[in-house]
């Protein structure tokens, strides 16, 4: 039961490189009163993670500490009678083999019967509760409606198209690659997709690929794409600012505007960011409903998985540069689940 993690070393300016992250060997916890010891097996590489990196983030991570970050784990020892060792759960643990979880906090068994132990901090946990309150909440779609969804191939956009397609909406998403591109209108069963590195611009390839405008905007990436669509709105339209991954590595925590926002209220439109943490009351019923469509076929999920602690802040790194097809995880430990 050595311990090992990556310990935050320093904040990035401008894409994140290897030397902010320290990978060491480090003390394996102990449970004290009420608390719970994990081994983790799944850990969590998300964008927002980019924005804790930041000084001036309200929630920004703690430079000498190991990164925060959900994972699936299982339990080793607990003082707790909520926990038992040998339980799966999920929760905010960090990027290390094994973590303390003080009192359990925040810990929620998951049950394996439910599908794979990943889908807990995948499809059936924060990024596709996130995808579900977008298009269900905030996009809410009729069918016939124009989805649109940027970073479409991604841990969350993949779900988000597929929601809007269960509803009837024909789907168009964008991403950074062709073989994403093969990916979201193969698999994903989205109705099209570009390229957005690699169209003539994303102007034209919206007006060639929403030739009847955008009802639904699930808004991933913000900047030029943000900006593209809101020129191509239908009156009424509604956009779900999910995240704005295009501004991630700027030095300020806010997101840039688009410049073109007046166009919103002369369409009558609604433009809402959101955050999957202030809906939490929806996830128990999210959770069997999602692992429902999962086993009928309704919605496929992908996860693109490496390997190995030492590979994590690797991992993190190829997936803000687009590397990722599906939600990027590092598995450190054998899933027996
Ligand atoms: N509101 C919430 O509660 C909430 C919850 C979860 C996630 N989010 C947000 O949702 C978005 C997607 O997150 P995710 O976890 O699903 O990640 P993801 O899509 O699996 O991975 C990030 C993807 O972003 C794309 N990307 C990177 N730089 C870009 C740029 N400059 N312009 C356009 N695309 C770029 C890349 O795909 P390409 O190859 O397509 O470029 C990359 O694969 C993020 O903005 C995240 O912050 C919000």
């Amino acid at each position: 039961m050595q311990n090992r993690g990556v310990i935050f070393m320093r904040r990035p300016e401008g894409p994140v490189t290897p030397d902010i992250f320290d990978i060491r060997d480090l003390p394996t916890p102990e449970a004290g009163p009420g608390d719970v010891v994990v081994r983790n097996i799944y850990l969590s590489c998300d964008p927002y993670m980019r924005g804790r990196f930041k000084a001036d983030s309200k929630k920004s991570f703690q430079t000498g500490r190991v990164i925060p970050s959900r994972a699936v784990a299982q339990v080793v020892a607990s003082n707790n009678p909520a926990f038992r060792p040998g339980d799966y759960v999920w929760g905010f643990m960090g990027w290390e083999l094994y973590s303390l979880v003080p009192g359990g906090q925040g810990l929620r068994v998951v049950d394996p019967a439910l599908g794979p132990l990943s889908h807990a901090i995948t499809v059936r946990g924060m990024p596709g509760l996130t995808a579900q309150v977008g298009i269900m909440d905030i996009g809410k779609p009729s069918p016939g409606e124009t989805c649109f969804v940027s970073a479409a191939s991604g841990a969350v956009g993949q779900v988000a198209g597929q929601i809007a397609r269960l509803q009837g909406c024909r789907v168009v998403g964008s991403a950074g690659s062709a073989q994403k591109i093969a990916h979201v209108t193969g698999a994903l069963g989205f109705d099209a997709a570009f390229n957005y590195k690699t169209a003539p611009s994303i102007a034209a390839a919206l007006e060639e690929h929403c030739p009847d405008g955008i009802d639904i905007y699930f808004d991933n990436v913000g900047g030029e794409t943000l900006e593209a669509v809101i020129d191509r709105i239908n009156p009424r339209a509604r956009i779900a600012v999910c995240g704005q991954i295009s501004g991630y590595d700027s030095a300020s925590a806010e997101w840039a505007e688009p410049r073109n926002l007046e166009k919103i209220a002369l369409a009558g439109a609604v433009k809402t960011r959101f955050s999957v943490y202030d809906h939490m009351d929806q996830y128990d019923a999210f959770v069997p409903r999602m692992a429902k469509w999962l086993q009928h076929g309704d919605v496929v999920y992908f996860e693109d998985i490496w390997e190995g602690i030492g590979n994590t802040p690797e991992a993190f790194i190829d997936m803000m540069k687009g590397g990722n097809l599906g939600k990027r995880l590092v598995r450190v430990a054998e899933d027996q689940g």
